[in-house]
């Protein structure tokens, strides 16, 4: 398999816009390359004396960290920036500027930001590739990948395709980044049913629906979760508050879409994956994805995180131009490793 249809080497990876199929099974194909070593079966040193610049400029765990662990994995280091009040930006500094700085101290950077469109402006001033690790309610391409990786894995082990899938996505559609971008990726492929449960002040932005109707898809719009869901996936998310412009405003959703194991056994089949970008609120106000459900075996959220990893390296090896040479540069593991579910 080969990536004839995007050039990845030295590009920035900013929006799943992006991407095409072929791109993308080419990706997942890499990606399936690193598990060995991100199970810790095999080492490979092949970004070796590599840096990245890992910019996180909003809250993050598992984006932040599961960069610098991909990254780590393939043998490179990691320099972090992280908060904006820790950042000369506090102080006015330019994107443009923090971005030409940074880039002369890194072979690759990640970035989170609260506003939308920071990441790619940034990106403006980068003499390195750039990956957008989440700009406001915009995108979160990576997460999208991860996401879409783990669907196929999921419709793989029920004998299926993404092609024909029905995914249900519920909660904040509107500030969701990771749906947002979700939704255009599941675009590029065949017969997808998107149902979208929200309230009708968090629903889809309107650019979104037209690629899913654009793309030839079948949309059913609700605000409320009601009656038998003929999903196979069902995507949960959490109310952004952060985006809010009020606390009162975010209060008004919170705790209004919850799933816990009598509501998924209500409305949902029994093989109906389950789906959560992370983080979830646990919360007793909030509380989207009940603890209940964590030992139930279509919960896949930590599958997706286990994913991220994989799709982050791959995405790293990609842009950076190794991903036939990693082999070359292989080592032993010379320590015990737990086993590994991924
Ligand atoms: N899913 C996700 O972006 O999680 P973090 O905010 O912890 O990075």
């Amino acid at each position: 398999m080969s990536a004839q249809s995007f050039n990845f080497a030295g590009q920035h990876i900013l929006s799943v816009n992006q991407f095409n199929r072929d791109a993308i099974e080419y990706i997942f194909h890499i990606a399936n390359q690193m598990r060995p070593y991100a199970q810790r079966q095999k080492r490979t040193e092949v970004l070796r004396g590599a840096i990245l610049g890992n910019l996180f400029f909003e809250p993050s765990t598992r984006t932040r960290v599961s960069f610098g662990t991909a990254f780590n994995l393939l043998g490179g280091e990691v320099r972090e920036t992280v908060g904006m009040s820790n950042s000369a930006l506090a102080k006015g500094e330019s994107l443009y500027d923090t971005a030409r700085v940074l880039s002369g101290y890194s072979d690759i950077i990640a970035m989170r930001h609260p506003q939308a469109g920071s990441v790619a402006e940034f990106s403006g001033g980068s003499r390195v590739p750039v990956i957008n690790g989440g700009d406001g309610a915009n995108e979160h391409p990576t997460q999208a990948l991860l996401d879409l990786y783990t669907i196929e894995k999921e419709c793989k082990s029920h004998g299926s395709t993404i092609d024909g899938l029905h995914i249900a996505m519920i909660g904040d559609l509107k500030y969701g980044r990771t749906v947002h971008s979700l939704c255009k990726l599941l675009s590029l492929y065949n017969n997808i049913h998107f149902t979208l449960i929200s309230p009708t002040e968090l629903a889809m932005p309107e650019s979104i629906l037209s690629a899913i109707t654009n793309g030839g898809h079948k949309l059913t719009i609700t605000d409320q979760l009601s009656g038998s869901v003929d999903a196979d996936i069902c995507y949960q998310t959490r109310i952004q508050e952060e985006r809010f412009t009020s606390q009162d405003e975010a209060d008004k959703f919170r705790g209004k879409f919850r799933l816990d194991q009598a509501i998924y056994t209500k409305h949902f089949q029994s093989k109906t994956v389950i789906m959560h970008p992370l983080p979830r609120d646990s919360r007793a106000e909030a509380n989207e994805l009940d603890n209940d459900l964590n030992q139930h075996p279509n919960l896949a959220i930590f599958r997706q995180t286990d994913n991220g990893v994989l799709v982050r390296m791959a995405l790293f090896a990609l842009t950076l131009g190794v991903e036939n040479i990693m082999q070359q540069h292989e080592k032993p593991v010379l320590w015990q490793t737990p086993k590994s579910t991924l």
